[in-house]
């Protein structure tokens, strides 16, 4: 078969290293309409970057759940009534992500703030003590794997530190979200019907954080969750209670795989190119740029989906009202069009932080800050404890015959378990 036929959403093949599939359906031009589906997928960063900036043309109803079933029939070529009172696919998803215009634009007002400069300086603290220790930890065993051992502990703490989670709920939390698949995985039994996986962590964290929010509106205290639970909407009224719950809950859970996979990623970079573990070594103020880097050429998030409200063009394709899209945001990070020898690894390409790994316009990662600091933090951390980083040959197979295993999921772009061996520094 050929490759651009395949099933994005299902493709083995294509879900755990989409790169070849993406550049396939590339040489048909920056917008593709797939066959297996009644789906286009946009590849082009100039196409992609103005489909994300286009709230009056798209919405985001159908994120993170691309293929489930609408709740309503489209009817004409102008849907964005339909959408605006349209009930949710699935309520416990029905998140920040989710919405369109004035109901996004006054959630994301009550986030906006929580992420500062002033903040993130106050938090870094902890994230330094936290990872200088769990650093310290593994790199005494000369060996660990990463992905579990260290990524996704290290950035549920810094979450939960962050937001004013109780210490003792802290390991709830981590034990529910690491029974559950990754979301987007297509490895469960309910794949087959295209159903993505992942709501059932949230709505036993929803409980948790119902508690946190009525405990802080009565008793408020000095903690990013105080300023959750008594913030206000733009136009000077209080958000539901739910609608709170709704937020914090999101940034706990919309946190952790991303960042733990982008450690991943840039871990694997670090590994396979020791000329460059060198350079950072040699001088740390590189890390951002190194980041910034990773997440154009590997970046955790693997697609974000629109839906359109109305008849209109992507690039030159004409779009029906009602067209689900998939953003390819790793395609759109290649796009030669946009980046000189796409494909290559390299620090300090002007305007990098162009790139589409945290998405642009309304629903841009609110995040990124955060995630931005805790990954520099970390890899500081590990470079500066150790002499050599290597990739462990006894799991992996040797340079010139990797064996790295990829989640298999639509959404998230990320190493399964990634084993690393360290020499003291
Ligand atoms: C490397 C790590 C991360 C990556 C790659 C990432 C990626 C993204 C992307 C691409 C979007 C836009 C989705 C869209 O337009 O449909 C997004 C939205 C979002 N991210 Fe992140 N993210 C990361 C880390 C985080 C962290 C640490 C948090 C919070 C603690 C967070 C919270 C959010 C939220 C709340 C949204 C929704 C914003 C909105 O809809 O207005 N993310 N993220």
């Amino acid at each position: 078969m050929n490759i651009a036929e395949k099933d994005f959403f299902t493709d083995r093949d294509v879900l755990l290293d989409p790169y070849a599939y993406f550049e396939a359906i590339r040489a048909d031009g920056p917008v593709f309409r797939m066959t297996a589906r009644d789906v286009v997928i946009v590849t082009g960063f100039k196409e992609s970057a103005e489909v994300l900036l286009n709230t009056a043309d798209f919405s985001s109803i159908i994120n993170p759940e691309p293929l489930a079933p609408l709740t309503f029939e489209p009817v004409g070529d102008d849907i964005s009534e339909q959408i605006a009172n349209a009930k949710a696919a699935n309520p416990a998803l029905e998140l920040l992500v989710t919405y369109d215009g004035d109901r996004h634009t006054a959630a994301r007002s009550l986030l906006n703030p929580l992420f500062t400069p002033s903040r993130l300086k106050a938090n870094a603290a902890f994230m330094r003590d936290f990872a200088d220790a769990m650093v310290r930890e593994v790199v005494a065993q000369g060996s660990c794997e990463l992905i579990n051992k260290v990524a996704t502990p290290y950035v549920t703490l810094v979450v939960a530190d962050l937001l004013g989670v109780p210490e003792e709920d802290r390991q709830k939390f981590r034990d529910v979200i690491d029974a559950g698949p990754p979301p987007g995985s297509m490895d469960t039994a309910d794949a087959e019907q295209g159903a993505p996986q992942g709501s059932q962590a949230l709505m036993f964290m929803a409980g948790f954080f119902f508690q946190y929010l009525a405990d802080r509106r009565a008793n408020p205290r000095d903690d990013v969750m105080t300023e959750l639970a008594l913030g206000k909407y733009p136009d000077g009224t209080t958000p539901d209670l739910v609608e709170a719950v709704k937020s914090a809950m999101f940034l706990f859970a919309a946190g952790q795989d991303t960042s733990a996979k982008l450690i991943g990623n840039a871990m694997r970079f670090l590994c396979e190119r020791q000329d460059l573990q060198q350079q950072l070594r040699e001088d740390r103020s590189l890390i951002p740029g190194f980041i910034e880097e990773v997440m154009r050429l590997e970046g955790s998030t693997k697609a974000t989906f629109r839906l359109s409200k109305r008849r209109t063009r992507i690039g030159d394709m004409e779009i029906p009202a009602g067209q689900r899209v998939v953003i390819a945001v790793p395609a759109a990070n290649r796009d030669p069009r946009r980046w000189d020898d796409p494909a290559e690894f390299r620090i300090g390409r002007p305007r990098i932080k162009e790139h589409l790994g945290f998405g642009r316009g309304a629903h841009t990662c609110v995040g990124a800050p955060l995630a931005r600091v805790e990954v520099a933090v970390l890899f500081d951390c590990l470079l500066e404890q150790t002499s050599a980083i290597t990739l462990s040959e006894a799991h992996h197979g040797p340079a010139e015959a990797r064996r790295i295993d990829y989640e298999p999921s639509f959404i998230i772009r990320g190493i399964d378990k990634l084993y690393v061996e360290f020499a003291k520094a």
